[in-house]
């Protein structure tokens, strides 16, 4: 690939970005297995990345917004054409088509070089240097707590205690009661990880969910990352009253279950209860994720980095990242390191 220019962007608003690192997940496990994305058409390829870490190299006359120096992570989707689109909503909306770097239709930030627009890139501060790759995660995370949150402003007084999350993805809600439901039998990386930070660790293979969930429920928010869509239902059938599930896997697969329909129908109704799905984030989410992310670098020292689990050196080492996605079981985060600081 020719190196990208700032220039590429127009009217002087280019932002030249050299990738320092970047990260992988379940979604470029699926798109190498031809799954899930798409290239750009007239392309027979598609440069995959999209969690991205780097550092501003050169800026175009009218940007502002960021200096040579700086470092950044970048958004992944990019507007469509509704209105949602236009009013950089874009993770909202309706179009059919949606354009993601690194997985559909754009290529991604897996190179060493990207150029784009300030629009579409945020600065992460320097404290945050070791774990700034896990920015656009972090992001995912984050629009799908503020939206609950906004969402339950519909209960006036609504004051959550007890929190749990599906999937070992480890999280930390602030303020509130941590359960994390994982399949692995502890003690293990990700159960330590969680106690660290005061949260409890529950294996689905000891305890199921519906017993953890009148032990140590009423779960007044729960947030299902398993990419099981099991789990999903599941997950509404152990809501408490008032409470709000947010959805956040993609299960590109076929899968039909049988679930306890009326139960979990009379249950939404009667207990007052709300499920919601949440893809992407915009830009919104990537600010207040900086913010919180430079939050728990300086009150859980280096915890963050703990995630970080398999390192791969060099886009070279490209065929050793797929066969850590896809094979390595402890793996927390495999991520490349593209460059130096
Ligand atoms: C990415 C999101 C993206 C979603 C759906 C996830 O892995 O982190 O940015 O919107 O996949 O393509
Ligand atoms: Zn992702």
């Amino acid at each position: 690939m020719p190196k990208p220019k700032v220039d590429g962007i127009p009217e002087g608003r280019g932002v030249l970005v050299r990738v320092i690192r970047v990260g992988v997940d379940g979604t470029d496990k699926e798109i190498n297995a031809a799954e899930y994305g798409a290239a750009l058409p007239g392309d027979d390829y598609l440069i995959i990345g999209h969690e991205s870490f780097g550092v501003v190299e050169e800026i175009g006359p009218n940007v502002t917004e960021l200096k040579a120096g700086d470092f950044v992570s970048a958004t992944v989707r990019r507007p469509g054409s509704s209105f949602y689109d236009l009013i950089g909503t874009y993770d909202m909306t309706t179009g059919d088509v949606y354009y993601e770097r690194g997985i559909n239709l754009r290529h991604g930030y897996l190179a060493e070089y990207f150029v784009d627009d300030p629009e579409y890139i945020v600065k992460i501060p320097n404290a945050c240097y070791a774990s700034g790759v896990v920015m656009e995660p972090m992001s995912i995370a984050q629009k799908g707590i503020v939206q609950a949150y906004e969402i339950q402003r519909r209960l006036k007084i609504w004051q959550p205690q007890k929190a749990a999350v599906m999937g070992a993805g480890t999280l930390r809600l602030c303020g509130l009661e941590l359960t994390v439901f994982g399949r692995k039998i502890p003690p293990y990386k990700n159960s330590e990880l969680i106690e660290e930070l005061g949260g409890r660790y529950i294996s689905t293979k000891q305890m199921p969910i519906s017993e953890a969930a009148q032990k140590y429920g009423p779960f007044d928010l729960i947030f299902e990352a398993t990419g099981n869509s099991l789990v999903a239902f599941e997950s509404a059938e152990n809501l408490g009253k008032n409470g709000v599930l947010i959805l956040t896997s993609i299960t590109g697969g076929g899968q039909t279950l049988e679930i306890a329909a009326d139960k979990i129908n009379l249950e939404f109704v009667l207990g007052n209860k709300v499920m919601f799905g949440t893809v992407n984030a915009n830009r919104e989410y990537f600010e207040s994720g900086a913010k919180d992310l430079a939050q728990a670098v300086s009150r859980y020292h280096g915890w963050l980095n703990k995630l970080l689990t398999h390192p791969v050196k060099g886009l070279e080492n490209y065929q050793q990242m797929m066969d850590l996605l896809t094979t390595a079981k402890d793996a927390i985060k495999v991520y490349v390191d593209v460059s130096a600081k």
